[in-house]
């Protein structure tokens, strides 16, 4: 028999409706558009408004079930589910655990898996390896984050770049040679100081101070957070690349991590990447953190053709990076 590879065999997505506009933010805080345009790439972003009460878990509900109905996967015979976030709905409890029984996955282990940026593409490592392992059948992997929830909308360093979304992928066993092939991941530690939310953790517990403080918002040192995602997302997409010795020919699309279009340019030059292989969606959603990936496969779905080489690519805060060689599975 053929080696036993995790394919995607479905996807699915969702963005609030809400949409705030770089015009919006020029009434917000000192910046305008030309300067967040020509910086990052983005012209809006996505937020699910916080007195509608809801968390990341609504948002990835919202994708698992937009994948569930595009495909007509029965729920119940999914037998894991991973929600990548950089924001669970609350500390201990597992988001993932609420997504699988609102989805109706009743049989499902559930669980979620947090590094920042990369969440979702570490969280491809995982799900691959229990359909590999021979295990497991069906393991849905979400990446959903509510950013909205954890930006200080007075900074202006970080409150033009994130939105909120989600996006969900199926993995299935294949025995033809589709799937997962070959991953690169890595995570620097001392990458932390540059990139983080200081209080609400173990290391500094809520309290008057912190909330008084603003230590309860995202804070990032954008300067050096860009240097080193420049050199490392675009280091290890070239990596896989000679590594499983595909030519730019042969690498059909790059789906890098929407963090800044000057990043993903950089990562596409070093792979010799024509512009038009290149997925973004960064102008309408911003950075999404755990959903750009997923939120650009099902942006992009109708264009994905079976047998595809796909380049994954992801830069976040810990530090935590990663590449992955994917062939594509099917024709939509
Ligand atoms: O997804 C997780 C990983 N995150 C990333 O990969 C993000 C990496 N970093 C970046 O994308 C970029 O560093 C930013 C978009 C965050 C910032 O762009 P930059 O080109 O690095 O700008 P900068 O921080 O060096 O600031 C340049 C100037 C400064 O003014 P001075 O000191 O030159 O007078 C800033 O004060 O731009 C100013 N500035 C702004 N101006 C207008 C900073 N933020 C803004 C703003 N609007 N929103």
């Amino acid at each position: 028999m053929s080696k036993l590879t995790a394919a995607i065999t479905a996807v699915g997505g969702y963005v609030p409706k809400f949409i705030l506009t770089n015009k919006m933010l020029e009434g917000m805080v000192d910046t305008n558009d030309e300067w967040i345009t020509s910086r990052t790439g983005i012209k809006e972003r996505r937020l699910l408004k916080d007195d509608e009460g809801k968390g990341a878990s609504y948002l990835g509900i919202k994708a698992a079930q937009d994948l569930i109905n595009k495909r007509k996967v029965d729920p119940t015979e999914i037998d894991l589910v991973i929600v990548a976030t950089a924001t669970p709905d609350s500390m201990v409890t597992s988001t993932a655990a609420f997504v699988a029984s609102e989805i109706g996955a009743t049989n499902a282990f559930a669980y979620d898996l947090l590094a920042a940026c990369s969440s979702f593409l570490f969280g491809m490592s995982t799900a691959a390896s229990y359909i590999e392992s021979g295990k497991y059948k069906k393991v849905l992997l979400i990446g959903a984050d509510k950013m909205s929830s954890i930006i200080d909308y007075t900074d202006r360093t970080t409150c033009i770049i994130f939105g909120d979304g989600a996006g969900a992928v199926l993995f299935e066993p294949n025995t033809e040679g589709f799937g997962l092939h070959d991953e690169f991941l890595r995570a620097d530690g001392s990458g932390r100081q540059f990139l983080g939310m200081d209080a609400g953790g173990s290391l500094m517990p809520a309290t008057e101070e912190t909330v008084k403080n603003r230590k309860h918002y995202i804070y990032q040192d954008g300067k050096n957070v860009f240097r080193f995602a420049v050199s490392n997302m675009a280091d290890i997409a070239a990596k896989i690349m000679e590594r499983n010795g595909l030519s730019d020919k042969e690498v059909a699309w790059l789906v890098p991590h929407q963090a800044n279009k000057r990043i993903i340019d950089a990562t596409a030059k070093r792979m010799g990447l024509d512009h038009s292989k290149v997925m973004v969606n960064i102008h309408k959603y911003g950075n999404t953190t755990s959903a750009t990936l997923p939120l650009l496969l099902h942006d992009y779905e109708d264009q994905l053709k079976k047998g595809d080489n796909l380049v994954f690519a992801a830069f976040g805060g810990g530090f935590t990076w990663g590449s992955i060689y994917l062939k594509w599975a099917y024709n939509n």
